[in-house]
């Protein structure tokens, strides 16, 4: 860490600590300092309310000298300059260029794959392959949460194509699939950059199998592939016109703009996808342009840095109050934890404070009835966000919709004001942080501008941090234990070889 680097966290460190009611009090313009709208498209705007969180002027002028101090300005340039930001890897991080904003020649690229998938989405649509009811998408992790969250809230008022997400390798994930769809008219769309990871190929076999065994003559004949190794995806028999490659430097749980992204496209149609796109781009250039004092992701970031380093929060809960974002939680999870669970930076030297908080969630106003006794009254203190849209998903009586954001905005408020009373069973220490997004209405270019949104977020929180977000090895040591095991090849400790014995597998 830089000299200048420390001292701005010295600086953080020593900084007073007024409660939320005391900022409010103080400063008649806090609410509109702290709010921003962002436009999405038209009529689509979204509302950053960060102003219940411990962000003070001070707190912001000392989380600007870190910014300035990490070279924040010149970091976030190199992303989008397709540099090799994914300094363990030696790879450029080009998500923003599947959107339209990067280094030029990358986003030429992502364009002209673009145009082949949205071929052959409306080849789908037009009938060219037949009647297609069903898709059977196959991916894990990255190449599933993204397409599982669009599809669940972008596509309940019907879908061109119904989707079934299947990422599990228990076979219960793809039986149950399987129940749901006519293999007569059912396509498997297999997504997996590497096109190599175990639990998708796993399901991608057994898929091919149901085909086979329940009258499809040509089960490859009913496969698309998603990769970043299209050679691979060929080699495992698709045939080449149906394979969808994405670039290499697009990271896996960063894909859904890229073809990952296909069945979102398939069941919404490609003028929608587009508009996810072009939603996502809009925040793109907000994040590149904004100012340090004015950029919606960084700020963010301050508040998070604020109370995973500055507090010792040692997690951060999302509650969406909408049922159409009921998946973002678990999407969010990967996003967080996959990027900045890291213990060394970015140059590999041992982190000396907290990285990512631990992500959790759920949906209002069902979690009020489950975990919020502890949000309120419990001894950890969890920042949250609270994600709501003014306009309702549903057709029923306004009653719900009004109810849901009435229960929305009076968590936020208790959580803050909190309440005294004699019986200290029933007293609420207030004083807890929340920030509130806004959506005017949940369409694809509001969603898209969210979930980017988060992944400069993420990003920035990084940057702070001084880690690479972009690496995940931390994955790799089960794989490579599972395998082994599989391969009955090694002695493990006297703890997971009584579980093998108990379970009959392995060696
Ligand atoms: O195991 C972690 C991971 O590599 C994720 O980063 C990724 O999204 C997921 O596995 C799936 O990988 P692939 O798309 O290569 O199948």
């Amino acid at each position: 860490m830089s000299d200048q680097v420390g001292g701005a966290w010295s600086q953080l460190k020593s900084l007073e600590r007024p409660r939320l009611a005391e900022l409010f009090d103080a400063d008649d313009a806090r609410v509109s300092r702290l709010s921003t709208r962002l436009e999405a498209g038209e009529g689509e705007s979204l509302r950053f309310d960060w102003s219940k969180t411990h962000l003070d002027a001070p707190h912001l002028a000392a989380f600007a000298a870190l910014a300035d101090a990490v070279e924040f300005p010149a970091r976030r340039a190199a992303l989008f300059a397709g540099e090799a930001v994914n300094v363990t890897e030696g790879r450029a991080v080009e998500h923003t260029a599947q959107r339209g904003l990067g280094n030029e020649a990358s986003v030429e690229e992502a364009a002209l794959l673009h145009m082949r998938m949205r071929g052959l989405v409306e080849a789908i649509h037009g009938g060219a392959l037949g009647p297609v009811s069903h898709l059977i998408h196959i991916g894990i992790g990255g190449s599933a949460l993204g397409p599982a969250l669009a599809i669940d809230a972008l596509a309940r008022d019907g879908a061109l194509v119904e989707v079934h997400v299947v990422s599990n390798i228990d076979g219960c994930a793809l039986e149950a699939a399987f129940a749901r769809c006519d293999p007569a008219t059912t396509m498997i769309a297999v997504a997996s950059k590497t096109f190599t990871t175990t639990e998708t190929m796993t399901n991608a076999a057994s898929a091919l199998a149901w085909l086979g065994e329940n009258g499809v003559a040509d089960p490859y004949g009913r496969v698309v592939a998603l990769t970043a190794y299209p050679e691979k995806a060929v080699e495992w028999g698709v045939d080449e016109t149906r394979v969808l490659p994405f670039q290499e430097s697009v990271g896996g749980r960063y894909s859904l703009w890229s073809s990952i992204g296909f069945p979102v496209a398939l069941a919404l149609g490609w003028e929608e996808f587009a508009q996810m796109l072009d939603g996502a781009a809009a925040m793109d250039r907000h994040f590149l342009d904004a100012e340090i004092a004015d950029n919606l992701p960084l700020r963010a970031a301050f508040a998070d840095q604020l109370y995973a380093r500055l507090r010792g929060c040692q997690t951060r809960a999302v509650f969406a109050y909408d049922e159409r974002l009921r998946l973002l939680p678990s999407y969010l999870q990967q996003l967080e934890m996959e990027s900045n669970g890291k213990s060394v930076t970015a140059l590999g030297q041992a982190v000396s404070a907290p990285t990512a908080p631990i992500t959790w969630g759920g949906v209002g106003t069902d979690a009020q009835h489950a975990v919020f006794q502890l949000l309120h009254q419990g001894t950890h203190v969890v920042p949250l966000d609270f994600i709501a849209v003014i306009q309702p998903g549903d057709a029923l009586d306004p009653a719900h919709h009004r109810n849901l954001l009435a229960n929305c905005f009076a968590q936020g408020a208790a959580l803050m004001a909190g309440k005294q009373s004699d019986d200290p069973a029933r007293a609420y220490p207030g004083d807890r942080p929340s920030a509130t997004i806004l959506l005017d209405d949940l369409t694809p270019a509001s969603f898209g501008a969210l979930i980017a949104f988060y992944e400069h977020r993420t990003f920035a929180n990084a940057v702070l941090m001084e880690i690479n977000p972009f690496d995940q090895f931390g994955v790799e040591l089960g794989k490579e234990i599972a395998k082994q095991i599989g391969e009955g090849a090694a002695k493990f400790d006297a703890s997971t070889e009584a579980l093998l014995k108990a379970a009959r597998i392995g060696g």
